[in-house]
C-alpha cells in the first residue's frame, strides 16, 4: 500500500506593532512569491470591513489588514477620542477572516513629534465631505502613502461608501506613481438599507430607524434619475424632503457629482454619484450610490 505525501503548512496570523516588524514579515511572504494584498482601517472592524478582506483574499495572496485610528484625519471638534477601540474584537475578527498579518502602530511610531510632510491631493476634494471638513483628506492621504510605504502592497481594497475617499486614493496613487492597484469594493448595508459604519454604533433605536432615510432618499434619487429627470437641483430638494420628513436632523450636504472630477452636476445626462452627508444626534453618516440615467430613447 502507498501513501502520498502531502504537506500542510498551518500559518498562525502575524501581529507587528512596529514598522521594522510590519516590514520584515511582509518582506519574507514577498520572497515566498505571494503578491501582498491589503487592507487599511480604524478598526471596529464590522460586515463590511470583512468583506473587504475577503475581496482581497484571493489565490496565494498574502493578506495585510492595518489597524490605526488616525488622529490626523479628524478634526479638532471631531470624535477621535469617542471613536470605538476593540483590539480584542477586531484581531478575533481578522484571525476568523484569515488575515496573515495585521499591523497594529502607535501613533508615536506614524508620527514622529517632528513629523513636517503631509500629502494633499487637490481639486477632488474641494467638495462633498472635503469641503466640510478641512483637512480631513490630507490626513488620509498621508496616512495612507505612509501605509502604502511600510507594507508595500501589490494591491489595497476601499469601500465605494466612501467614494470621495477612493476617488482621492486612486488619483493619489495614479500622480504618484505608487505601483499599488486600487480596487474599489461594493457598499455593504444592513437589511433596511443603511450603510453599516463603526459610527452607527452611537444611534439610539429611534436614530437608528430615523437613519434610513439616507437611503430611502437616494433610492429616490436613483427613481428620478432612471425615469429621466435630469435637472440635478430637483432632485436634491426631493431627497431633502425625505430627510426632513423622517425627523430632527442636519444636512451637511446632499450633492449631485461627476464621479471622475467629483464636482456638481447640474444637467443629468451622463453616470454621476449621489452623494450626502446628515447628522442624526450627534452622529454624522454619509452614503452615496452612482447611477446612470436610462440611454434618451430617439
Ligand atoms: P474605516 O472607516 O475603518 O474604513 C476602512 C475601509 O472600510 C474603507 O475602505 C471604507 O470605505 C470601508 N468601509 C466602511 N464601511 C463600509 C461599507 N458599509 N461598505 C463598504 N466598505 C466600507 O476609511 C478609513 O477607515 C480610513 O479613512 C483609512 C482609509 C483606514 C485611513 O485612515
Amino acid at each position: 500500500m502507498t501513501f502520498a505525501a502531502r504537506s500542510f503548512s498551518i500559518r498562525m496570523m502575524e501581529i507587528a506593532r512596529d514598522i521594522a516588524d510590519a516590514r520584515k514579515i511582509v518582506r519574507a511572504a514577498r520572497s515566498e512569491g505571494r503578491r501582498i494584498t491589503f487592507v487599511p482601517t480604524m478598526g471596529a472592524l464590522h460586515l463590511a470591513h470583512v468583506s473587504l478582506m475577503h475581496a482581497a483574499k484571493g489565490g496565494d495572496s498574502f493578506l495585510v489588514v492595518s489597524i490605526f485610528v488616525n488622529p490626523t484625519q479628524f478634526g479638532p471638534n471631531e470624535d477621535f477620542e469617542e471613536y470605538p477601540r476593540d483590539e480584542a474584537h477586531d484581531l478575533t475578527a481578522c484571525e476568523q477572516a484569515g488575515v496573515d498579518l495585521v499591523f497594529l502602530p502607535s501613533t508615536d511610531a506614524m508620527y514622529p513629534s517632528d513629523s513636517a510632510t503631509t500629502v494633499r491631493v487637490d481639486k477632488l476634494t474641494d467638495t462633498l465631505c472635503g469641503a466640510r471638513r478641512p483637512g480631513h483628506f490630507d490626513g488620509v492621504a498621508t496616512v495612507v502613502t505612509k501605509l502604502f510605504n511600510i507594507i508595500q502592497p501589490d494591491a489595497a481594497y476601499f469601500g465605494r461608501k466612501d467614494a470621495q475617499q477612493l476617488a482621492v486614493i486612486s488619483r493619489m496613487t495614479r500622480d504618484l506613481d505608487m505601483p499599488i492597484e486600487i480596487v474599489g469594493c461594493p457598499t455593504v448595508r444592513e437589511e433596511d438599507g443603511l450603510a453599516v459604519s463603526s459610527r452607527n454604533a452611537y444611534l439610539n433605536q429611534q436614530e437608528r430607524r430615523q437613519a434610513t432615510c439616507l437611503y430611502r432618499s437616494l433610492n429616490k434619487a436613483m427613481n428620478m434619475i432612471e425615469s429621466e429627470r435630469t435637472d440635478a437641483d430637483a432632485i436634491i430638494d426631493a431627497m431633502r424632503r425625505i430627510i426632513d420628513e423622517a425627523g430632527p436632523a442636519t444636512v451637511d450636504y446632499i450633492s449631485i457629482v461627476d464621479p471622475a472630477s467629483m464636482q456638481p452636476v447640474k444637467r443629468i445626462d451622463r453616470g454621476v454619484l449621489v452623494a450626502l452627508a446628515v447628522r442624526i444626534g450627534p452622529t454624522r453618516l454619509i452614503d452615496n450610490i452612482e447611477v446612470d440615467p436610462r440611454p434618451v430613447s430617439r
